[in-house]
């Protein structure tokens, strides 16, 4: 996710545009940059830094000019730098974009565009699009953008201006959000409506395959053929601070109703749905490489180090390589047994946690080979591993992490289907099932998101207990984990969660009448067992919620209550079993009135030992 800004009017653009920038800021914040039209030339202005570093650089001498556009990045090709900061320009300085999204075939285009004599700056996928502009322009500015955009592959919300027709700015939009802001005289461009409610609250919003020509005194939406579409005007009731939660009440809500798109952000370019193909070009791993791992370590923290666990899971399944998971603070003091017969994993959201960050240099310092699944391009961790593959999550502001555990799930799905396919375990029938179960994750995500009364009504009732029991076994003892966390760290309410095999063995004594236990269900193989460790608290007086596949008839005979989940292959079922863990631990802090994006004692990103 990035921020994007665009003004056009009697006005000066710089000023909206630094105000406009610093509202999106939650949506990225790795460098940014402007571009204003002048006397014939398009002045760009841009660093590294959070936006205070980009004012820093403009005080006295902001770029002057009534049409111009802005950017806040959230890398995803190419590190946060001057040079990879937006907006990006062709050599001649005649069109300057500022994009949101990925272009998936950036690399094949970038090669044929120097071949013919285009000069690329940045390591960035965004940068092609102004030298496509160049090599097409035909003297008309909105019919080169519908040229580019037939060309480019991807996703994204893009912003281009002309020096040559500087009366008007052009954008498109396809899977990343743009708005279109509405005024007297003058009209604005965002990727989020925060950026201009407080210059407007009538606004078009885009939709995939629109694009529009904002002009002072008008806007033109158009297909990308150029047939005029007729928007509404959709008045904007949210208050500011509301706006940037995008209506929701919080972030962690927000991110969590994101997770679809994230998904599918994450999946894009990895996987198709043409052929069984996995392209992780970020790896250059052999099969000889891989065949001689002894081991494969994975490190990390919180709900990333549970996400390792189902990783490992993933990957000794899958591939047949054994698997330890260790929590980072552990790994670096207990003398591990790693060397350069060993690969290390890490795995961290923000890529700057000090114990996961410090675990992989302890790997690096014995000999493993190292590997990041990380957030944040360019983060200490992303820097310091061999390789890295990013989850394409966007932001997270939330403490709560949530959409950046089920991106991590994914690519360690995809990593252990990459893994095993090189190494010649996995049936093609096998492999392509799973993909084409993969590439549904994203709608069955939705459904679960489109029902959550049930969720509600559990959390209301139970969010008075002081303690919540959370059973699994295998792949469910994963993500029972998982909400075990999510329920404690924002409601406070004490949660454990157990291997529901291993109940018997001591926690038994904990339950009594009416403690709520959450039992996961959705492992085929271990299910009759599961639903015995559910009759044993049962009868014990505890109050149960199952976690099901739909069509399961056996699971509400039992349970006091079942939140279902769409039919999936059980290696699948983790991924979509969360979103009802995460949203009862948001209703149950609702409930409780706690500060659900801020629970107290703790921080974002922990960079601290
Ligand atoms: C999870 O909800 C917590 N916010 C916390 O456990 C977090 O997952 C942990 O601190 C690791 O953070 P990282 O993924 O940024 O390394």
């Amino acid at each position: 996710m990035c921020g994007i800004v665009g003004y056009i009017g009697r006005h000066q653009a710089t000023p909206f545009l630094l105000e406009g920038l610093s509202k999106l800021e939650y949506r990225g914040y790795d460098s940014a940059g402007i571009a204003v039209y002048h006397d014939g030339k398009i002045d760009v202005e841009k660093c590294v830094g959070r936006l205070d570093a980009l004012r820093q650089k403009l005080i006295g001498h902001e770029p002057v000019g009534t049409v111009g556009i802005g950017h806040t990045r959230w890398a995803t090709h190419g590190k946060p730098s001057d040079i990879n900061a937006h907006p990006h320009v062709d050599d001649t300085g005649m069109f300057a974009v500022v994009h949101n999204g990925i272009i998936e075939n950036y690399m094949p285009l970038k090669q044929e565009l120097v071949k013919k004599g285009h000069h690329f700056k940045s390591q960035t996928d965004t940068e092609v699009v102004p030298h496509l502009m160049a090599e097409y322009y035909n003297g008309d500015f909105e019919a080169t953008v519908r040229k580019v955009l037939s060309i480019i592959k991807g996703s994204y919300s893009l912003v281009f201006l002309c020096a040559k027709e500087p009366d008007k700015i052009i954008c498109a939009k396809k899977n990343n959000p743009l708005v279109i802001g509405l005024g007297k005289g003058e009209n604005y461009i965002a990727s989020d409506i925060p950026a201009i409610i407080s210059k407007t609250r009538d606004t078009y919003i885009l939709a995939d395959g629109e694009m529009a020509i904002v002009m002072a005194d008008s806007v033109r939406v158009t297909d990308l053929n150029g047939k005029p579409v007729d928007k509404k005007v959709f008045r904007v009731t949210w208050d500011a601070e509301a706006a940037e939660k995008g209506g929701f009440e919080h972030f962690m809500l927000k991110e969590i109703y994101e997770q679809p798109k994230c998904v599918r952000d994450t999946l894009r370019g990895r996987l198709s749905r043409e052929n069984d193909e996995i392209s992780l070009p970020e790896l250059n791993w052999t099969p000889d490489f891989l065949k001689k791992l002894r081991k494969i370590f994975i490190v990390a923290c919180g709900t990333a180090y549970h996400a390792g666990i189902v990783g490992k899971y993933y990957i000794e399944k899958m591939a047949r390589i054994p698997v330890e998971v260790d929590i980072a603070s552990e790994f670096r003091y207990r003398d591990p047994i790693i060397d350069d017969s060993c690969l290390c994993i890490v795995i961290s959201q923000s890529g700057e946690t000090s114990d996961t960050l410090e675990a992989l240099k302890e790997a690096k310092r014995r000999g493993a080979a190292t590997m990041a699944v990380t957030n944040v391009v360019g983060s200490s961790i992303a820097r310091e591993a061999d390789q890295v593959i990013y989850t394409y999550a966007g932001p997270e502001i939330a403490v709560a992490s949530t959409k950046a555990y089920t991106t991590q799930l994914i690519i360690m799905l995809i990593l252990s289907l990459y893994i095993s396919k090189l190494l010649g375990k996995i049936e093609d029938k096998r492999l392509h099932d799973l993909i084409q179960g993969i590439l549904r994750i994203p709608e069955q995500m939705h459904e679960i998101l489109e029902n959550v009364d049930p969720i509600k009504v559990f959390a209301a009732n139970y969010a008075s207990c002081e303690d919540a029991f959370f059973l699994g076994r295998s792949l469910d003892y994963a993500v029972a984990l998982e909400g075990a966390l999510k329920l404690k760290e924002i409601s406070y309410i004490h949660a454990e969660a157990y291997a529901a095999g291993e109940l018997k063995h001591g926690t038994l004594a904990l339950i009594e009448e009416g403690v709520p236990v959450i039992v996961l269900a959705t492992q085929p193989h271990v299910y009759d067992k599961t639903i015995s460790n559910l009759q044993e608290v049962k009868s014990r007086g505890a109050i149960v919620i199952g976690i099901g596949m739909q069509g399961d008839k056996e699971l509400a005979k039992h349970a006091n209550s079942v939140i279902t989940i769409p039919q999936a292959d059980e290696e699948l079922a983790p991924i979509l079993a969360v979103i009802p863990l995460q949203l009862l631990a948001y209703y149950a802090a609702l409930a409780r009135g706690c500060d659900v994006d801020k629970p107290r004692n703790l921080a974002k990103s922990v960079t601290v030992e």
